[in-house]
């Protein structure tokens, strides 16, 4: 499996004013933008062709991912060649960067339906840039695997609050007890459900790996919670139709689309950054004893 969606054409109205002038993506997470730990992510487990669903206002995130003869022409003629492997190398030279554009807020599940003329008839991963796992995730490349084994799309959970849970598609697994790194059958999934009415505080936390018939599904699936086209309501139509299984996350994840959960993300990863991290814990912890 190469091909992995990342949709990047929403606004960002929760990280406003930051976002006015700025793609969400691209606001920095201790030295490196959003979109740069996603990418790394997807390529970590073994994804070449990455797919941004984007908008006009988004080109810094192209950007960012191309050659800059200018930078790198003043980096050489300075001499500053740790700069060069630094700005040079974030992708591999076979990871390709595909764009193409969603013209409208309709939702998750029609920026997969803007991807479809590049997905073409493989599976493929989707990927929310709001959601950033710690740096260390093997999640993505277990869930390729799990897919590889059952033949059944894996969607990432992990527990949360239940007065939480109307932010998000929560799955049913009638209760089964999962380990982190194991999967479960899916019975549904529904999209921000009331509070009281979720079948459990299992909540989509932005990683799938989709069977390719899901595409098909989208071009069917009506307007659902928000009067948007979800990619959830699909993936209930697949779990249907040939199964889906939840897959229970290993990892520690940041909401980086809420300020609050990006401070708390720009500690973590302050405090492990190789060179960072020791001076800045030293620094909190005289500053705030
Ligand atoms: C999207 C998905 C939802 C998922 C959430 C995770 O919702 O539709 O199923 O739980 O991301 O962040 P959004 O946050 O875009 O409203």
């Amino acid at each position: 499996m190469k091909k992995v969606v990342i949709p990047v054409a929403g606004l960002g109205t929760r990280f406003l004013p930051a976002t006015k002038a700025i793609p969400k993506e691209m606001i920095t997470l201790v030295d490196q933008p959003l979109i740069q730990y996603v990418v790394c992510e997807a390529i970590s487990a073994g994804f070449t062709d990455i797919i941004l669903v984007t908008h006009a206002s988004k080109g810094a995130i192209e950007n960012h991912f191309d050659h800059n003869f200018e930078l790198m022409t003043t980096l050489e003629n300075k001499g500053k060649h740790n700069l060069i492997a630094i700005v040079d190398n974030i992708l591999p030279s076979d990871a390709n960067i595909i764009s193409i554009r969603q013209p409208g807020p309709l939702g998750l599940g029609h920026a997969v339906l803007c991807a479809a003329p590049i997905i073409g008839d493989d599976d493929f991963a989707v990927i929310l840039p709001d959601v950033i796992l710690n740096g260390d995730s093997t999640d993505l490349a277990q869930m390729v695997q799990a897919y590889q084994t059952s033949r059944k799309s894996q969607i990432m959970v992990e527990p949360v609050a239940y007065e939480e849970v109307h932010k998000y598609g929560v799955v049913d697994c009638q209760g089964a007890h999962l380990q982190p790194g194991e999967s479960a059958d899916m019975v549904a999934m529904v999209e921000k459900p009331k509070n009281d009415e979720a079948p459990s505080n299992l909540a989509v936390t932005g990683r799938y790996i989709l069977d390719n018939r899901v595409i098909g599904l989208l071009h069917t699936t009506p307007k659902g919670a928000g009067g948007e086209i979800q990619l959830t309501d699909a993936i209930a139509m697949l779990m249907e139709e040939r199964g889906a299984q939840a897959y229970l996350s290993t990892s520690k994840s940041y909401d980086c689309g809420d300020k609050l959960g990006y401070l708390k993300a720009t500690v973590e990863f302050a405090l492990k950054h190789p060179e960072l991290g020791k001076s800045f814990k030293t620094w909190l912890e005289t500053e705030f004893a």
